[in-house]
């Protein structure tokens, strides 16, 4: 059952201290990509969720790097289409980007011009949401080309940083939270 399969992701995401630096809690998804069972896990739960409450999903859109793991798995699943949101100067061709601040820097994402149509329904996968920025980047991305967000999907939710708050009204779904 569900419980089951959230306890089985659970235990294959670990916790690393002052990575990448000092004061940071990394939280490391490579252990559920190790283990067949707990990734299929993460794609059974999260096409559950996309077939209940998205069932007019057109297209996944996935975010550069770690959302690249679990974006084509599920949206193979679901019969649909992947859109690679990627960071600046790795996308050949006309593209369209979006800047957002960091801590302590700026960063930017693309997408190619022609990557969704205007009026696509899109859902945003991730696998991990912190302050939301990269989220948030890639939710303007979709605005600019008039493509509908209608949620955002993580496998890890880090709740103290509130990136689901700075996400509103766009709705975050998180499959493990801490
Ligand atoms: C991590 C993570 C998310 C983002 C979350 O990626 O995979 O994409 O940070 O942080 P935020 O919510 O504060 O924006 P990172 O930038 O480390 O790049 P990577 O996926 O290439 O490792
Ligand atoms: N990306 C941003 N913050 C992170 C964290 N604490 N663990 C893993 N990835 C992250």
């Amino acid at each position: 059952d569900s419980e089951s399969k959230l306890q089985l992701i659970q235990r294959h995401i670990r916790a690393f201290p002052d990575f990448p630096k000092k004061g940071i809690l990394f939280r490391d998804i490579c252990p559920i990509l190790k283990n067949p069972a707990s990734l299929t896990a993460v794609i059974d739960l999260l096409e559950e969720h996309v077939r209940k409450n998205h069932p007019r999903v057109d297209v996944i859109v996935g975010l550069d790097a770690r959302g690249f793991l679990f974006g084509p798995p599920l949206a193979l699943r679901l019969g649909l289409g992947f859109i690679l949101v990627r960071k600046k100067g790795k996308l050949p061709g006309a593209t369209v980007s979006v800047s957002y601040e960091l801590e302590y820097s700026k960063a930017e994402v693309e997408i190619q011009e022609d990557a969704v149509a205007a009026g696509q329904r899109v859902l945003i996968i991730d696998d991990l949401l912190a302050t939301g920025g990269t989220m948030l980047a890639a939710c303007e991305l979709m605005r600019k080309r008039q493509a509908e967000v209608l949620g955002c999907m993580v496998v890890v939710e880090l709740r103290d940083l509130n990136g689901a708050d700075r996400l509103k009204p766009h709705q975050v779904f998180s499959l493990v939270q801490y």
